[in-house]
């Protein structure tokens, strides 16, 4: 049974870095198993959520926000051996918890929006953003 967590204090650092590795996530910082800015990232975010099988981390996701009017969602990551199976969707059920009431925004994966379109995302008509280098995600 998968069992979902919210909070820093129960992560299993080493677990996480491993999903973000599989998944090539936190803007590369997995594919280096950079386990410490992973955790100072995470650490400094207003909520996270862990699915869990047994002891390991098979899914994450993170809010950053104010808690008032604003939230910016990150790293969804579900372990591809447990893709497709209501992992993601209960993810963000669990981090919108709470929380219904704030303008969400994320930028979704090439390959992922459909996932994005199923629980209730719109595409947004001007959003603009400005990475510290290159990105395959930006227009000229
Ligand atoms: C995208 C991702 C988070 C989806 O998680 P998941 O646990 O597989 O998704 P769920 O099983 O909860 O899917 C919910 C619905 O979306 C659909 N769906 C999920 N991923 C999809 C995809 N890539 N394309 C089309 N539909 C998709 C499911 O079929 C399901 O539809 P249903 O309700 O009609 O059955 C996961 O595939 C993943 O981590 N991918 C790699 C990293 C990534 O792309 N992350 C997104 C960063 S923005």
């Amino acid at each position: 049974m998968i069992e979902y967590k919210t909070g820093t204090e129960i992560i299993n650092w080493e677990s996480l870095v491993d999903l973000y590795f599989e998944t090539d996530g936190v803007i590369g910082l997995g594919r280096e198993r950079d386990l410490a800015t992973i955790k100072k990232a995470f650490l400094n975010t207003y909520k996270i959520v862990t699915a869990w099988d047994a002891d390991k981390i098979i899914g994450a996701v993170r809010l950053l926000s104010d808690g008032v009017c604003y939230g910016w969602i990150h790293d969804m990551s579900v372990h591809p051996d447990f893709q497709k199976k209501g992992i993601g969707q209960e993810l963000i059920n669990e981090l919108m918890k709470g929380d219904e009431n704030l303008l969400f925004g994320l930028t979704a994966a090439f390959g992922s929006e459909e996932f994005y379109y199923k629980l209730g995302f719109k595409r947004h008509k001007s959003v603009m953003a400005k990475y510290p280098g290159e990105s395959i995600y930006l227009e000229d």
